[in-house]
């Protein structure tokens, strides 16, 4: 069984990467951003919380997330893996994604973390913005992304460098460059 948290900063390739995954393997896609997402298109109270967090740059409460992530591992019961895009943010959730896959008799088989400089990813989002209207792609949010991903996302990689599950990878290149290295890992896991 074959469970993957595709990580990166916000324009990092997670929900590109993501597509060809599945592709390929056999696992059930969880983005807790686009979760959030649909909450959000169905003003749902949940969603009505988080949108002001996210129109921020701001991470949404730990509790709201994995209330939602659990649902829909739930929703799922005879899945053979899960993609995990966007999920473990916090140390917290990292605890809590390793107690929640025990519970089901699994484990995270890795977590990829997609390597881009800065100023890449902002170019991706401005560019982005142009054609999606995703409501945090502007300059000012996009800035409040990178702070929040420094200081309270980052420490996830020491998460899983500690249990020897951290694969950095280098996400600058075309798609197929950048998907033959996730490829890559995922052989060797
Ligand atoms: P989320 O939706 O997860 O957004 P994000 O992490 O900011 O990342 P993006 O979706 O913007 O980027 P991506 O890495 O998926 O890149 P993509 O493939 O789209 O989260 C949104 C918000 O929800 C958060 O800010 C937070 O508030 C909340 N949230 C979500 N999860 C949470 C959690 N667990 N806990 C708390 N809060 C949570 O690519 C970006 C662009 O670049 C695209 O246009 C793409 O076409 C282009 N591109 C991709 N690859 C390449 C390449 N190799 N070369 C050139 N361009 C490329
Ligand atoms: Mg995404």
């Amino acid at each position: 069984m074959l469970n993957i948290a595709l990580f990166g900063p916000p324009g990092s390739g997670k929900g590109t990467q993501s597509k060809k995954l599945l592709e390929k393997y056999h696992l059930v896609y969880i983005s807790t951003g686009d979760i959030l997402r649909e909450q959000i298109a169905q003003q749902t109270a949940l969603g009505l919380q988080a949108k002001q967090l996210i129109d921020k740059g701001h991470l949404v409460p730990d509790e709201l997330v994995v209330k939602l992530l659990e649902e829909k591992m739930d929703n799922n019961p005879k899945a053979d893996g899960f993609l995990f895009d966007g999920f473990p943010r916090t140390f917290e959730q990292a605890g809590i994604l390793e107690d929640l896959l025990s519970k089901r008799n699994m484990s995270l088989s890795g977590m990829i973390s997609l390597e881009v400089p800065e100023k890449e990813l902002t170019e991706r989002l401005l560019q982005r913005a142009k054609t999606q209207g995703r409501s945090d792609d502007t300059k000012e949010v996009i800035e409040a992304r990178f702070k929040e991903y420094a200081s309270k996302t980052m420490p996830v990689i020491d998460f899983y460098k500690g249990l020897n599950k951290y694969h950095p990878i280098n996400g600058v290149g075309t798609l197929d460059e950048i998907f033959a290295r996730i490829q890559q890992v995922i052989d060797n896991l």
